[in-house]
C-alpha cells in the first residue's frame, strides 16, 4: 500500500482523493463496508451539510508559540481534542490496522478507541497503546 501510495506522488491532496484511489484498490465488498453511511446514508448527507457550513478563518502575524490544543477527557489529559472512533472489522481493510492506529493515536497522544467489533485480540491492543478506550456495548 505504501509503495502504491508514493507511486501516485502528488495524486493526494486531500482526504476525498482517497476514495476514488480506493474504490480503484480494494474488493467492492470491502470498499462499500468503509465508504458507505448506515441504511439510505441520510445521517451521512446531513453531517456532510454540517460540516460544509464551517469555514476556517486565516489569521496571519500572530503569535503562536504558546498555542495549545491540549485538553482534559475523563481526567486524562490529552495533545488535541481529536480522537479515532471505534472502527470495527478495520483489520480487513488493512492488516494491523488496528494495532498501526493505536500506536499512531499513542504516539500523537489523543485517544484511540478499540471497537468491540474488531478482529484484533483486545490484549495485543492494549499492549501498542496501554490505557487507551474500548467502546463495549
Ligand atoms: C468502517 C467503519 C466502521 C465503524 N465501526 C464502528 C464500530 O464498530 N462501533 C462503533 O461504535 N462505531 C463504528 N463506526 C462509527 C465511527 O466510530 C464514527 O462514529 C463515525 O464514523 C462518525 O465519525 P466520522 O464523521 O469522523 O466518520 C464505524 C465507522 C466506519 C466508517
Amino acid at each position: 500500500m505504501l509503495k502504491l501510495l508514493r507511486s501516485l506522488d502528488n495524486a493526494i491532496l486531500n482526504l476525498n482523493d482517497f476514495e476514488s484511489l480506493a474504490r480503484r484498490h480494494l474488493p467492492k465488498a470491502i470498499f462499500g463496508y468503509v465508504q458507505g453511511g448506515a441504511d439510505d446514508g441520510t445521517t451521512i448527507q446531513h453531517n456532510l451539510r454540517a460540516l460544509d457550513r464551517l469555514r476556517m478563518v486565516p489569521r496571519v502575524l500572530r503569535d503562536v508559540s504558546a498555542c495549545s490544543q491540549q485538553v482534559t477527557l475523563f481526567g486524562q489529559s490529552f495533545a488535541s481534542p481529536f480522537m479515532i472512533a471505534p472502527m470495527g472489522a478495520s483489520a480487513i481493510v488493512g492488516h494491523d490496522a488496528d494495532n498501526a492506529m493505536a500506536r499512531a493515536a499513542r504516539s500523537a497522544r489523543i485517544p484511540y478507541i478499540l471497537s468491540a467489533n474488531a478482529i484484533t485480540p483486545i490484549e495485543e491492543i492494549g499492549r501498542a497503546y496501554p490505557g487507551c478506550w474500548f467502546a463495549g456495548y
